[in-house]
């Protein structure tokens, strides 16, 4: 975009003939669409942004087509505002005064996600690990730039992979050596843009002295976590007993994920988010709500819930070829094949 685009826009924000405005808007609209760019750059006192295409486009059509002086400079003030003025909250780095240009943020409390993303590191072949988009989706809503992330279920490393391309620091934990290892290498071939530090340390989350390991990145706090523990038994992951897949009972199992947010609780910052995600089993013919006693689990140690979201199940290739007979079994035994998984988000 010229540079001075925003002195044009500013210029008309004092200007009362609302045709010569529209006039002048017209231009400037025509001027964006047939640009191949896709972000702009706003300057402004020596310092500079970009801005969104899009945005832009909706911003500067809605000022064309408001109808009175007063709305359409009302508009322009808006835009002008959106161009140099940065409005943050305390827990993102969402521009308040942008928010149209976040349209892939989801604020709904139904995931629908089509499709894995498996851009650059990002490997589908760990079993019972997440979508990318998960970590994604909760770090940029509850986490600003610089931030440090816990994962005390690291498994691959999605959760850092994600931490890396968005400028947030991250730990993870991961009780299997090898998985920790591979996901290390795998961290490894992702670039750092943002210079920011992750770690994945092989350990024990129910033993683990997570301030001691605080203390190793010489910081005093977290500022969001994310679990993602086994579904209990549903993949066993090893043969340890101190693995959350091998809880001998759904008691021992909440017991066992209790025992690390008991214990990171006092790690997370006051007012900061975090979020469990699990999906449910069926053991006997009975379904067994594990997302619920979770849940209930957390808001005993004190968090308080935010949101349940209801994000949908990738069916795995596995499943997949056993469709038919899921779906005979489902009809005869007269219960529903699981499609679902939760996302529990919880502030302290
Ligand atoms: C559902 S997977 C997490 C997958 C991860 N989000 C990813 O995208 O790869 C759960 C992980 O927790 C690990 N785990 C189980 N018990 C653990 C414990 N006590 N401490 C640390 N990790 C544990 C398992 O080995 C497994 O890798």
């Amino acid at each position: 975009m010229r540079t001075s685009l925003l002195t044009e826009i500013t210029g008309l924000s004092s200007e009362n003939d609302l045709e010569k405005i529209k006039g002048n808007i017209n231009k400037i609209i025509s001027e964006v669409s047939s640009s191949k760019q896709k972000d702009f750059i706003v300057s402004e006192n020596g310092s500079s942004s970009s801005v969104n295409k899009n945005f832009l486009l909706n911003e500067l059509n809605q000022i064309k087509h408001s109808r009175t002086l007063g709305r359409t400079q009302y508009y322009i003030k808006r835009l002008i505002r959106g161009l140099t003025k940065n409005k943050t909250s305390k827990l993102n780095d969402i521009n308040l005064n942008r928010w149209k240009e976040y349209d892939d943020i989801i604020t709904d409390s139904l995931w629908i996600i089509e499709k894995r993303d498996k851009s650059g590191v990002h490997k589908a072949d760990y079993w019972g690990n997440f979508i990318p988009q998960i970590p994604n989706q909760l770090m940029r809503r509850y986490t600003k730039k610089g931030d440090w992330i816990l994962d005390p279920f690291a498994g691959s490393g999605t959760t850092l992979i994600e931490c890396k391309r968005l400028g947030r620091n991250g730990m993870g934990i991961e009780l299997i050596p090898i998985v920790a290892k591979r996901a290390k290498e795998n961290l490894s071939d992702e670039k750092n843009p943002f210079e920011i530090k992750t770690t994945l340390k092989t350990g024990d989350s129910t033993s683990i002295d997570f301030k001691t390991q605080l203390d190793k990145e010489k910081i005093k706090s977290f500022q969001f976590f994310l679990f993602h523990p086994p579904y209990w038994d549903i993949i066993t992951f090893s043969k340890r007993k101190n693995d959350l897949s091998n809880a001998k009972s759904i008691n021992d199992f909440i017991k066992m994920f209790g025992g690390v947010a008991d214990r990171t609780y006092p790690l997370l910052d006051k007012g900061r988010y975090c979020a469990v995600v699990i999906g449910d089993k069926y053991s006997s013919g009975e379904w067994i709500p594990l997302g619920f006693y979770v849940m209930q689990e957390m808001i005993k140690i004190g968090y308080k819930l935010k949101s349940t979201i209801v994000k949908n199940f990738d069916t795995t290739k596995g499943k997949m070829s056993q469709k038919e007979l899921w779906r005979y079994r489902a009809l005869a035994g007269g219960f529903y094949i699981f499609k679902h998984e939760y996302i529990f988000l919880f502030q302290k």
